[in-house]
């Protein structure tokens, strides 16, 4: 599906998690709006694969890629330093990495199959490390630049699990083994609606804005019994396309959005509301 692109006129975005499933498509999606962009992503081994995924674009004068943990403090700092030493500043924040168990073709996450009482709970550190602390981490090191400049613009990637439980009968494929979407992925999403509206509020005065996107359903190679389980709980009976992502994301990201601060923009075809 062939979208239209919102102009962003030479900003600066940093976008975590930007070598992932939303991360790849909304890369391109930035650097075809006109922005310079900030790939942040710890997973080295995904360098070559991206700098062909956004050819003709140049690195080092259209985009930066910055191999970044986001729970490090030295590396989040590093990145900053790296972001405005290239593009002098940042104008945008996309929080968009996090951990996820998935029931696409690529996941094999053996905790899909573990009901709440049996979940580990030493896995919830992983997920706490990077939703909620890395998330935040990486805010505060490009707060602190946001500060400086007397303007900045933070994205947080959300999920509709931070605004509704999962109906896991989505995940029932009728074989034996029944999975559930974890509890670690819906605790830790469940902060950002909120942390979106704590930031929001605290920082409105210094000409910073914050907003929420929460996403869902976008089609990955799902098996046909996820997809067929989806179409019918769905309310516009689909899955997204990866490019119906991408407009929410600019709009936020733009100044047509310069009087949305503190919301959470559903993106999911219909699954929150009802
Ligand atoms: N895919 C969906 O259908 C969907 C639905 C709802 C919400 N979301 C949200 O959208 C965002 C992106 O999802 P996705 O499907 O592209 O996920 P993904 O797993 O494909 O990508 C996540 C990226 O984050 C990176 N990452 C993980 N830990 C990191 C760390 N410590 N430091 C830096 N980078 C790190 C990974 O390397 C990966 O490239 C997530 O916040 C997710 O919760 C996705």
């Amino acid at each position: 599906m062939k979208q239209t692109r919102i102009p962003l006129d030479n900003k600066v975005i940093l976008l975590t998690g930007a070598f992932g499933l939303i991360g790849k498509t909304l890369s391109k999606a930035i650097l075809e709006s006109g922005a310079k962009l900030v790939l942040c992503d710890h997973n080295a081994s995904k360098i070559e694969d991206m700098r062909e995924h956004l050819l003709p674009f140049r690195e080092g004068a259209d985009y930066l890629i910055c191999i970044t943990d986001i729970t490090s403090s030295s590396a989040c700092a590093k990145c900053v330093d790296d972001a405005v030493g290239a593009f002098d500043h940042i104008d945008v924040l996309i929080n968009n990495a996090a951990i996820d168990a998935k029931f696409d073709a690529q996941s094999n996450d053996v905790l899909n199959a573990t009901r709440f009482e049996n979940f580990p709970i030493e896995q919830l550190d992983r997920s706490y490390e990077v939703n909620i602390k890395g998330l935040i981490l990486i805010t505060q090191t490009v707060v602190r630049q946001m500060l400086k400049q007397q303007n900045g613009n933070i994205i947080n990637v959300a999920s509709t699990y931070s605004l509704v439980a999962p109906n896991q009968s989505l995940y029932d494929f009728g074989s034996e083994e029944i999975h559930y979407k974890p509890v670690d992925y819906v605790a830790t999403k469940s902060m950002i609606p909120n942390l979106t509206r704590y930031l929001a509020t605290f920082y409105a005065k210094d000409n910073i804005r914050c907003n929420a996107i929460a996403p869902h359903g976008i089609f990955n190679h799902h098996s046909e019994s996820f997809v067929v389980n989806f179409e019918k709980l769905s309310p516009m009976g689909r899955m997204a396309g990866r490019d119906e992502m991408t407009g929410p994301f600019l709009f936020l990201a733009s100044d047509a959005s310069s009087y949305m601060t503190g919301s959470v923009l559903t993106v999911d075809g219909g699954w929150t509301a009802w």
